[in-house]
């Protein structure tokens, strides 16, 4: 299933921009469980069998565990270490991985300590993230819809939520897309208080009676405001995974997503992939083992290169197009054989 190809790539105007930002991914759900780690995993692991060079952040600071599912069992660094200022730069924390292209930096294991960050910090922390060296930085958040999760998905250029396609995790998803919009329009409008007061008055009032009507009551609010209230709905374009899917159920999910997301908020969310519950991925997982890796031609591994397909990042280090699955498999086949190597 491969999701509407409107245009070349869905990240054209995002990946122009981030020419020059850096190519940060955040990956978040608003529920656990969804498989964002998993797929923040494989994802990295494509673009750096590709010949990109690839940082992948666990920032997941309540709950770690890339670095397990890496099978790097005791990292020298971690986050706790830059959070709590024993090292001053987060490029210090980098830790190879079995995949050469492929650097990690490790969520630290005390998690009482940095799940919670002084707001500092974790500006310092948001600052040094997008310093690091990379092609691509991929950031793998927290299930649970926190401050500390919303500001880093609002951070980075592009944001990815995965999700299924069952009520309570649909419910999570949304819970958190709505609170990082919103974030993100306080944001913008903080020295605005008559917006800010307009955004609360909705908040508090409930969405549900007359949230038609928040963007249009911005708007209404003031003309010099439109220029910002446009580039927020342009820039705020999550792009949505529907994950462990079933049936094509998921499909018709996502477009009732889309129009009622438009309707009621003004932005545009935009679906990525479809991927198959597979029980591939658990084999894999079980291992401590990226599915792209230990099964490259499953279900999920062909998923993923769609999406690679449909996102425009199809492409190699030297600009070279993958067409293909095949052609991509060969790709990943010759990153496996390190990653066996080094894991002994
Ligand atoms: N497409 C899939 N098919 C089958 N199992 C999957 C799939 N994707 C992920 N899983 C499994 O779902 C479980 C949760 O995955 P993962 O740890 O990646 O989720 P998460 O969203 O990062 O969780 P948390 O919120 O706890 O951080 C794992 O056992 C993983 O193997
Ligand atoms: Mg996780």
């Amino acid at each position: 299933m491969i999701p509407n190809q409107s245009n070349n790539s869905i990240f054209s105007d995002a990946a122009e921009d981030l020419g020059v930002e850096k190519k940060i991914f955040a990956i978040a759900s608003g529920k656990g469980g969804t498989g964002k780690s998993t797929f923040a995993i494989n994802f990295s692991l494509a673009l750096a069998a590709l010949g990109h060079e690839v940082i992948l952040i666990d920032a997941d600071l309540g709950g770690a565990d890339i670095s397990n599912l890496l099978g790097i069992s005791t990292p020298r660094y971690t986050m706790k270490d830059f959070i709590h200022g024993e090292v001053t730069y987060l490029a210090e924390v980098l830790e190879s991985t079995p995949s050469p292209k492929l650097r990690l930096i490790a969520g630290g294991s005390d998690i009482v300590s940095i799940s919670n960050p002084l707001y500092q910090q974790k500006m310092k922390l948001i600052r040094n993230m997008s310093q690091l060296e990379a092609d691509y930085i991929i950031v793998d958040l927290g299930p649970d819809i926190s401050f500390n999760n919303l500001d880093f998905f609002n951070a980075a250029p592009v944001g990815f939520l995965i999700t299924q396609n069952i009520d309570p995790i649909i419910l999570g998803f949304y819970r958190f897309l709505k609170a990082a919009f919103v974030r993100r329009l306080k944001q913008e409008f903080k020295k605005e208080q008559y917006i800010l007061n307009i955004i609360n008055d909705f908040q508090n009032q409930g969405w549900s009676r007359k949230r038609r009507n928040l963007i249009g009551s911005i708007r209404a609010a003031s003309r010099e405001v439109h220029g910002r209230l446009e580039m927020v709905l342009e820039t705020f374009q999550p792009k949505l995974v529907f994950n462990k899917v079933e049936s094509n159920a998921a499909k018709k999910t996502a477009d009732q997503m889309f129009s009622f997301i438009l309707e009621n908020f003004g932005f545009r969310m935009q679906t990525v992939g479809y991927f198959p519950l597979d029980r591939d991925v658990e084999r894999a997982y079980a291992h401590s083992e990226p599915f792209l890796l230990r099964y490259p031609k499953c279900h999920v591994a062909k998923a993923l290169f769609e999406l690679l397909v449909v996102a425009g990042l199809n492409k190699t280090n030297s600009g070279e197009r993958i067409e293909s699955f095949s052609q991509f498999i060969r790709y990943t086949k010759i990153e496996a054989p390190s990653w066996q190597f080094l894991k002994v």
